[in-house]
């Protein structure tokens, strides 16, 4: 490898599963029992607002039952080791980076303990149930929603980023299955850049081709023994 200084780490629900968090795309497509597009757009969140904070509010819950695994602390350790630029990008909405200790983190979609106002935009910590036509505290709007994105709305902080990506020396995927952009596109943008490129997965993801490297196998031992090779 060459000399590498900036580092982007996205990282997609492959990295939560070992915690017991489900992935999107597990057997038969469905997320929890639902399909993707019931719970996670907003005409879903428009056609049965019940529907979709119960799922936010189970999901919510299940944090607690929960732990940071080994691929998690991993990144922690590298965030709080790596004397260069480092920027994990996470499309999880669980809290688990964070929980093991990671602290240049960025939830690109949303994060569940969050409550997002629909008409003002204000975002607050949430914790508990969010019922829906709850006030939101800045505009007193009953317009508070879980503050997920959804399929058609745009992705938070793509401008920093696209930043990260245009000055990385090494992009690293780890526990996505490549099928959602934008994230989908990273690795192509970063090598476009010049980055060096590396998936960490289960299996080949729909993106691997563009990789120049690839392990394939379970994040926590794969995101353990790459952070310490890293490191050394
Ligand atoms: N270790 C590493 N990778 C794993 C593991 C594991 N233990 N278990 C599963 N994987 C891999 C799967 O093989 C798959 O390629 O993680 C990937 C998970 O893919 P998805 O379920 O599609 O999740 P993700 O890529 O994060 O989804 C992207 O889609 O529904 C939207 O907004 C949602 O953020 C989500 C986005």
């Amino acid at each position: 490898m060459r000399d590498i200084r900036n580092i982007l780490v996205l990282t997609g629900a492959g990295i939560s599963a070992e915690s017991g968090v489900a992935t999107f795309r597990g057997p038969g497509g469905l997320w929890e029992g639902h399909r993707v597009e019931d719970v996670c757009t907003p005409q879903a969140l428009h056609r049965d607002p019940a529907l979709v904070h119960r799922f936010y509010d189970a999901r919510r819950a299940q944090l607690a039952g929960v732990e940071p695994n080994a691929a998690h602390r991993a990144l922690a350790r590298l965030d709080a080791q790596w004397p260069g630029a480092l920027l994990i990008v996470t499309q999880n909405v669980d809290d688990l980076h964070e929980r093991g200790g990671a602290k240049r983190l960025l939830h690109m979609h949303g994060e569940l303990r969050s409550a997002l106002c629909a008409d003002c935009g204000a975002r607050r910590p949430w914790e508990g149930a969010l019922p829906p036509g709850s006030e939101c505290p800045a505009c007193e709007a009953e317009a508070l929603r879980p503050d997920i994105v959804f399929f058609g709305e745009m992705p938070y902080r793509m401008d920093t980023i696209e930043r990260a990506l245009a000055g990385a020396d090494l992009f690293v995927s780890i526990g996505t299955s490549g099928a959602v952009y934008p994230a989908a596109g990273f690795v192509q943008t970063a090598r476009y850049h010049g980055a060096e490129t590396l998936e960490l997965n289960l299996e080949p993801s729909e993106g691997s081709v563009w990789f120049a490297e690839s392990r394939m196998g379970p994040a926590g031992m794969l995101v353990p023994e790459w952070v310490e090779q890293l490191l050394s």
